[in-house]
């Protein structure tokens, strides 16, 4: 496995392999990997062929946090990611700095974002308005430098693969997106970096957040209901977990992320609750 932090030589390296026509797919990550990203690694290594070559970035990028944000505090352990990634057969991890990846950021010259300006408005990016113009200009920077065919995305963050989908579509970037299931704990939780920074307490009351869903997804199996009617029940289920509070749930069409007005088999629902100041998400097909 080779570990290449250079953004030039990470780019050379891409281009030698797609003169060569080697097929090559990528997992970009913020690192401090669980078993939810190694199985994006699988996904990758399914899509490429054995003779692929996949890529593995470990970046915890800078402008998808906003100032009042946990990127400081974000966990890291570069050591143990890359001893997952060698036991899950990935061929490079990029793991790039901020200087190079954002060069001329610092003298103040670096000038160019890109921006996914509808699908990105809600949800996520009603709470982090500025979280998904950081995702979507390193995710193209990504995109240049590792040049991959296809580029594998956790349903976990499910606006997120949306918003990926929309600027790989309307920028024609020749990648394909593939959008994998979200793996979870033995109690239902979402497996996620961040789920380090609970205590006991709120660990254990974690997994109202899948109780939610499943709740809302028994609900409306027979029969539609309002989404405000629903809203209001949910916000009601999740006061059962004292130490949670409820950041916002969402009702909508998977496709076009456009809000529903009713709640039936095949809606998208998402939500977000706060457990102290750490900030879990997750979101099903009901
Ligand atoms: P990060 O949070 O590290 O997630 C990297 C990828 O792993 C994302 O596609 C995410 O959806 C996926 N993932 C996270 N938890 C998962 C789980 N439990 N099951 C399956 N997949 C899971 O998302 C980011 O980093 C960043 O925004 C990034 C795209 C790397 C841009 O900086």
């Amino acid at each position: 496995m080779q570990i290449v932090s250079s953004p030039a030589a990470m780019q050379r390296l891409a281009q030698k392999w797609q003169r060569a026509g080697t097929r090559i797919g990528f997992v970009p990550t913020m690192g401090y990997l669980h078993a939810g990203h190694l199985s994006l690694v699988q996904r990758a290594r399914q899509a490429a062929g054995s003779r692929g070559k996949i890529v593995v970035s470990i970046y915890v990028n800078p402008t998808q946090f906003a100032p009042t944000e946990d990127l400081a505090n974000y966990p890291r352990d570069l050591k143990r990611d890359l001893k997952l990634c060698r036991a899950a057969g990935v061929d490079v991890v990029f793991t790039p700095g901020d200087a190079a990846m954002y060069a001329g950021k610092a003298e103040g010259i670096y000038s160019t974002f890109v921006a996914e300006e509808k699908l990105s408005q809600r949800m996520e990016g009603a709470t982090r308005p500025t979280h998904f113009r950081g995702v979507t200009t390193v995710v193209a920077k990504l995109f240049n430098l590792v040049q991959p065919d296809m580029a594998v995305f956790g349903q976990k963050d499910f606006q997120q693969a949306a918003v990926i989908k929309r600027m790989v579509a309307d920028l024609n970037f020749p990648v394909k997106i593939i959008v994998a299931p979200t793996l979870r704990e033995a109690d239902g939780l979402a497996m996620s970096s961040r789920n380090k920074y609970l205590d006991a307490e709120q660990r254990a009351q974690a997994v109202i957040l899948y109780h939610a869903l499943q709740a809302a997804s028994a609900a409306v199996q027979t029969k539609s209901i309002s989404a405000a009617r629903l809203k209001t029940d949910l916000q009601e289920f999740i006061t059962a977990a004292p130490a949670a509070r409820l950041d916002y749930v969402e009702f909508f069409d998977p496709e076009t992320l456009v809000p529903a007005a009713r709640v039936k088999r095949g809606t998208q629902m998402a939500l977000a609750v706060f457990f102290g100041r750490t900030r879990l998400i997750d979101n099903a097909r009901l």
